[in-house]
């Protein structure tokens, strides 16, 4: 359990924040070109900061033939074109940092694109300097070294014919894997990561940081399916422990490629080029605890992704994810919840059960900003924005989505409607299209008649807009807006230890969060079912003061011996007096 004990006056400042991520692409076109740039970020400035959040995090902005949608850069060091200049970066980080708003920006370590100077020098040629920057070895018996898949489907190696050898990817063969172990590779990259922290900006997060470093004896894997088979069966699996089962199997694929021994020295190599700046912060993209090393020695934040790993954010799910991950984590160590990226389905579409989804959608938000921890938001879920499924392959521009459905077709023999299907659903276009900004062409995000990169959510037209949303009371962006103003507002939401008080079997999420450095205690309670119940809690404290619910109350003083709790209220409430926990609670269901 973290007890760490210090007021919020006393944490840092990535321990308060609300990050919120902003995927350059879709988030705003100020040039009328179909595609989001920086400009397009500065002209929204205001409204993130009237939003409520503390910190963006930007997916890369870098040079990039984009094969995967910019994690595939050509220069660390500049900025896309199409985006802007490094003259718009700095505008806009400046402008940021006036609003209180701080910037991390995404640091893909693991590859380069193919077409980077650094791999084109590489490939040239076996005695090149810059050959063993990335891993080229002999084949074994006329095919690849060994039988690695990349997890984009296919083998990890990819041959060529300039210099008769192969060398690795991780992920597309656009995006050969640099060689960490080299020091030229480190040096290189811990430059590449001064350039932006000299540049100000408040720190990283971080792509893909398992994948860094592979078995040097290059052991063969055991898994007997393809990355192709394992995707499809996933797909269609029809149960949750099948889909669990194969996501396991999946894992077991890359035994020798991913989280290997050596990563911790890196990290903490990386920890300390970061800690040269005053006040900046790493996030890894990995949900592995031993990232966070010794809890100060490595990165700052791991996602907390176990707790989405799952199709319904049940109470029981809640709980036990937060027993193991609070449990686990080392002393000193802060945790770091999110529900949504630019990887995974939406928020509003995983989450969902098709019924519910506005409350489910509340339930959810409430959810990250009131566990303990960094919440990370995603750019769109303030207003509800949900997965796209689109109409025809051609439309697709995530190249997992293009690869996947020609392997469904090609490799498995698929039909092809059922091959868009799935394609559409475990692709990644589908949580990447323009943020839907007014019920006006193109939802605002180009002007009228100009043809965005990824086609507009039609639903702009169905008040899943910020321009619709932003002065109704009843929307989900000001419930997000009021919701984030509350945690800003109270110490204990932020500071303060997390302790259950239901045991997930109940229907509801109960906990306290309480620091006494502010002399603070709240209850929370997420009804996450239709039914309206009347709990009941034995703690020191006997009543409480609401301070945010998303359900009208009656009172301004709750009795917490009979309080009633409405079909998917989130209520948070400051505890009046003591503040302690009896014994276990009991409740009740009932109108
Ligand atoms: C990370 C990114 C993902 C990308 C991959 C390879 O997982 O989030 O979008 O495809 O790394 O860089
Ligand atoms: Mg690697």
């Amino acid at each position: 359990m973290v007890t760490d004990g210090r007021s919020v006056q006393e944490l840092r400042w990535w321990q308060k924040a609300v990050f919120y991520q902003v995927y350059p692409r879709s988030f705003a076109d100020s040039d009328g070109d179909g595609i989001g740039d920086i400009q397009g970020i500065i002209d929204r400035l205001d409204y993130l900061h009237d939003l409520g959040i503390d910190a963006i995090w930007l997916s890369p902005h870098y040079p990039s033939p984009l094969f995967d949608c910019g994690y595939d850069v050509s220069d660390y060091t500049g900025v896309a074109p199409e985006y802007g200049t490094l003259g718009d970066f700095r505008r806009f980080l400046d402008g940021a940092h006036e609003r209180s708003i701080r910037v991390i920006v995404d640091l893909v370590l693991n590859h380069t694109s193919d077409e980077h100077a650094w791999f084109v020098e590489s490939r040239s040629g076996r005695s090149n300097p810059k050959r063993d920057w990335y891993i080229w070895r002999d084949g074994r018996d006329g095919g690849p070294p060994n039988n690695w898949a990349s997890c984009f489907g296919g083998s990890a190696w990819e041959f060529d014919p300039v210099t008769g050898q192969y060398y690795y990817h991780y992920f597309f063969k656009q995006q050969p894997d640099l060689d960490w172990r080299n020091p030229e590779v480190r040096q290189a990259m811990f430059d590449a990561a001064r350039f932006w922290l000299d540049l100000g900006v408040d720190g990283f997060r971080l792509d893909a940081i398992g994948t860094l470093l592979e078995d040097p004896a290059l052991r063969d894997h055991r898994s007997e399916l393809s990355v192709a088979e394992l995707c499809y069966a996933r797909c269609t699996a029809s149960s949750r422990e099948e889909r669990a089962r194969l996501v396991e199997q999946q894992g077991a694929m890359f035994p020798y490629q991913k989280d290997q021994p050596g990563i911790h020295e890196l990290m903490r190599g990386l920890r300390a080029v970061t800690d040269e700046y005053p006040d900046r912060v790493l996030v890894g993209e990995t949900g592995e605890i031993a990232y966070y090393g010794e809890g100060d020695d490595e990165l700052h934040l791991v996602f907390n992704f176990p707790l989405t790993k799952t199709e319904q954010l049940t109470p029981a799910w809640v709980i036990a994810n937060q027993r193991q991950r609070l449990g686990a984590l080392p002393p000193k160590a802060w945790p770091c919840n999110t529900l949504g990226n630019h990887d995974c389905p939406r928020v509003c579409s995983s989450f969902g059960d098709g019924r519910n989804d506005a409350e489910l959608a509340r339930l959810s938000l409430a959810l990250m900003l009131t566990l303990r921890g960094t919440p990370f938001l995603y750019n769109g879920e303030e207003i509800g924005m949900t997965d796209l499924p689109l109409t025809s392959a051609c439309l697709f521009r995530d190249s997992m989505g293009i690869w996947f459905h020609s392997a469904l077709i090609e490799e498995l023999g698929v039909p092809p409607e059922l091959a868009l299907d799935l394609a559409c659903r475990y692709g990644r276009d589908k949580c990447r299209t323009p943020m839907q900004w007014a019920n006006a062409p193109n939802a605002g995000f180009s002007p009228a008649g100009v043809q965005t990169w990824l086609p507009v959510n039609p639903n702009y037209a169905q008040g899943v807009n910020v321009a619709e949303q932003i002065d109704d009371p009843d929307s989900l962006l000001t419930f997000y807006r009021r919701m984030l103003r509350v945690r800003k507002e109270t110490p204990a939401l932020v500071a303060g230890e997390y302790t259950p008080l239901s045991g997930g079997s109940e229907g509801h999420v109960a906990f306290l969060r309480s620091s006494e450095a502010d002399g603070q205690s709240c209850l929370v309670v997420l009804n996450m079912e239709n039914q309206a119940r009347t709990l009941s809690f034995d703690l020191d404290a006997r009543t409480a003061r609401p301070l945010f619910s998303s359900h009208p109350r009656g009172s301004d003083t709750d009795d917490l011996s009979q309080l009633s709790i409405a079909p998917f209220e989130v209520y948070v409430a400051e505890l009046e007096g003591e503040v302690g926990v009896k014994s276990q609670p009991s409740s009740r269901q009932g109108g």
